[in-house]
């Protein structure tokens, strides 16, 4: 088999990348480990910065996430007793973000692709990556009982963090950084009514806590719990009364809780490889990053990855401009590393961490307090939540 990119993983950066590419008329195969009902059972993120609702839209895949996605103007912050709003339209001279499930982007991103015909290999084994320095790399893999191989020009790593393209990168061209940060952030996912019209990130002695949504009848809460904690030993009681503890008291007076269809415990991490390019395999997304999920970024920088790759492509067919596709990891890793920080920043300052003494909750405290009081604090927070601009490729 021949194609031009070959991409590795049907998560929205292989996905998207992939409709990109195709109605653009650059051919490409989507090779993907699991079926896509497994694909779709994953909960994650649901804020989608503006960049990357353009590029959906520019994908012609947004009909549905501008019937059904929910417009958010702002966000609240409550800490030390207070309640903050961050007024994100009003701060960023009208930049807004869209509260939708990436599973819903995904489901979306899936129905484009078979619609267009264009070709993935789901529940692959054994998919690995060849000749990456050489002129014509190659993919592998086995389908149904047989082996396959894949030809192509490029090969787009979109695998995840656990994925085999940035492992078939030789050991010692990478350079790994890295943050393990000591708890994890405990989800649920109920049909209840959203307690508050915006998201609030809430930071309590008790620890962190955050209300998202998924719709006006779909909500998403967190708690922070420690990296040893069980979700088993987290019904849902425990788990609502943990949430209403961390809550300012007139947003827990008004919660209300149900049934929990999904529950699960995702650890936080920073990490970042650089670069994200080896000979002709391209990282994008998780594969080549990692933020806490504190800052709503993942899937995000996921997005700019996507755009970035996708423009130089353009350049490279279009106009035979390969000398592009070498900027590609500076580009890319400028943002990412933005990105990073305010993650970084936002989960240091939310969180509490074991080693926190009363020296340095003043300090988290006094941190908030400066930045909400100060016209160009909120700002810096605004401009970073809906997403730093997409550096243009020349
Ligand atoms: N071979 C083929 N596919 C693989 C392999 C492999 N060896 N390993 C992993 N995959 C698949 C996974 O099954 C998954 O469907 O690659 C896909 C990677 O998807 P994601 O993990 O969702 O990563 P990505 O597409 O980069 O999405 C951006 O940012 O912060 C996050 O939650 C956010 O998951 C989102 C991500
Ligand atoms: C979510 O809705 O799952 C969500 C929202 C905001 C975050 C993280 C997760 O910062």
């Amino acid at each position: 088999m021949k194609t031009q990119i070959a991409i590795i993983g049907a998560g929205p950066s292989g996905l998207l990348l992939g409709q990109l590419l195709h109605n653009a008329g650059i051919a490409n195969v989507i090779i993907e480990r699991q079926t896509p009902d497994y694909v779709l059972s994953r909960i994650r993120a649901g804020v989608l910065e503006q960049g990357m609702v353009d590029l959906l839209r520019e994908a012609g895949v947004s009909q549905r996430m501008d019937e059904e996605g929910l417009v958010h103007d702002g966000f609240e912050l409550a800490f030390d007793g207070r309640s903050e709003h961050i007024d994100l339209k009003g701060l960023t001279g009208g930049k807004t973000v869209m509260v939708y499930g990436q599973t819903e982007v995904t489901r979306d991103l899936m129905h484009a692709r078979e619609a267009a015909g264009a070709t993935t290999y789901y529940s692959a084994s054994h998919v690995q990556p060849h000749d990456l320095k050489g002129e014509q790399p190659y993919v592998t893999f086995e389908h149904n009982g047989e082996t396959l191989r894949l030809d192509c020009d490029y090969i787009a790593g979109c695998d995840g963090f656990h994925g085999v393209s940035r492992q078939a990168i030789p050991a010692g061209v990478l350079k790994e950084f890295e943050r393990v940060y000591p708890f994890g952030w405990l989800g649920i996912l109920a049909d209840t009514p959203p307690v508050n019209e915006e998201l609030i990130y809430a930071n309590h002695e008790r620890g962190f806590a955050l209300c998202s949504m998924r719709s006006p009848t779909r909500t998403r809460y967190y708690v922070q719990v420690g990296s040893d904690e069980k979700v088993e030993d987290w019904s849902d009681e425990r788990f609502w009364d943990e949430l209403k503890a961390r809550l300012p008291a007139p947003v827990a007076a008004r919660l209300i809780t149900g049934p929990s269809i999904e529950k699960s415990i995702a650890p936080l991490r920073s990490f970042v490889v650089e670069p994200m390019q080896y000979g002709r395999l391209f990282l994008l997304g998780d594969a080549a990053h990692i933020v806490p999920p504190t800052g709503a970024k993942g899937l995000n920088l996921a997005a700019s990855d996507v755009s970035t790759l996708y423009r130089i492509l353009l350049k490279v067919y279009g106009e035979g401009r390969t000398d592009l596709l070498e900027k590609y990891s500076e580009i890319c890793l400028r943002r990412v590393w933005k990105a990073e920080r305010f993650s970084w920043w936002m989960t240091s300052m939310l969180h509490r961490f074991p080693d926190t003494d009363a020296f340095s909750l003043r300090m988290q405290q006094t941190e908030l307090d400066y930045f909400v009081s100060s016209e160009a604090g909120r700002k810096t927070i605004a401009e970073n939540y809906v997403g730093l601009p997409y550096e243009a490729i020349e």
